[in-house]
């Protein structure tokens, strides 16, 4: 038997659109996997009642189809699903690692991203590393067609996750289809500013990095009170706001000593719209562990 924790993730970052990804130390999600003769899966935790249980429809059965690796696998979810903080990301890929070790297939981090991507895109309709890529191998992570790099980092961060449901699917067909040179220029000028703030440990370049003109103004608009959340956040001394992955959750860097603040700003300006909220004071953590 192996037990992985996984974390949650937080894909985007603004200005980087399916290609920048974060882990966050805490919520995660705990999966057990044990050898079996064919893959069952067993579902407890935040939202299980919304995942399902058949291995030809859950994140984890095709992982363990990718990998040859048929098991009882038990899944406690911590990260709630259609969070925007990478839920079925975090059960693919702890499910891709814990399997790697149970029938010790030898597959480095960096190779299991891909097939814990093949997972995610039973959900999601469409692979992504920008989740799975943080989920695995923890800190910063820059995910292309051409492998992933990692820059570990501690930003303090605050995700906070409001009682609205935002699918994937929809947020991804609000994403315009085109953009101005003058918009990529200014993203290609904050995604470097925020990766050199990873490098630095710096949450005020990461912060300004942040910015997005592109695919935040059009998903902004699924998650009532978007802007007045991330009003109140700069505020109480965020120094960067954005939605984090595809919604509804917002995520904002900050310094360790605004944290609290920062949470508390957030939680209210949802509930004046109508919207109760959790937050969870976080910070770039480790990938997937085996216990
Ligand atoms: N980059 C993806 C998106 C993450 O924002 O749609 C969610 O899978």
């Amino acid at each position: 038997m192996v037990t992985v924790r996984a974390p949650a993730t937080s894909a985007n970052l603004g200005s980087g659109f399916d290609v920048f990804g974060v882990a966050l130390s805490h919520p995660a999600d705990i999966i057990t996997v044990e050898k079996a003769p064919e893959t069952t899966i067993d579902v407890t935790g935040a939202g299980s009642e919304y995942i399902p249980e058949d291995p030809d429809k859950n994140t984890v059965g095709a992982v363990a189809e990718e990998l040859d690796a048929p098991a009882h696998i038990q899944i406690d979810k911590g990260v709630r699903p259609a969070s925007g903080l990478g839920s079925s990301a975090a059960s693919a890929a702890g499910a891709a690692v814990a399997l790697n070790e149970l029938y010790d297939r030898g597959h480095s981090r960096e190779e299991l991203v891909p097939i814990a991507a093949e997972g995610e895109a039973v959900v999601s309709g469409e692979a992504h590393d920008d989740n799975v890529a943080p989920a695995i191998m923890g800190g910063f992570t820059i995910a292309t067609d051409s492998g992933v790099t990692k820059v570990d980092a501690e930003i303090p961060l605050v995700a906070c996750l409001p009682e609205i449901v935002v699918s994937t699917r929809d947020a991804r067909r609000v994403v315009p289809e085109g953009t101005s040179v003058t918009h990529m220029v200014e993203t290609v000028g904050n995604a470097a500013t925020l990766t050199t703030g990873m490098h630095r440990d710096d949450p005020e370049l990461v912060g300004e990095g942040m910015y997005d003109s592109v695919v935040t103004p059009a998903r902004a608009k699924l998650i009532d009170g978007y802007d007045e959340v991330r009003e109140a956040a700069f505020e109480a001394g965020a120094t960067g706001v954005t939605i984090s992955g595809a919604g509804p959750t917002v995520i904002a860097a900050c310094t360790a000593p605004a944290q609290r603040d920062v949470g508390l700003a957030m939680i209210d300006a949802f509930e004046s719209h109508g919207a109760n909220a959790r937050v969870y004071q976080t910070k770039i953590g480790h990938g997937a562990r085996i216990f």
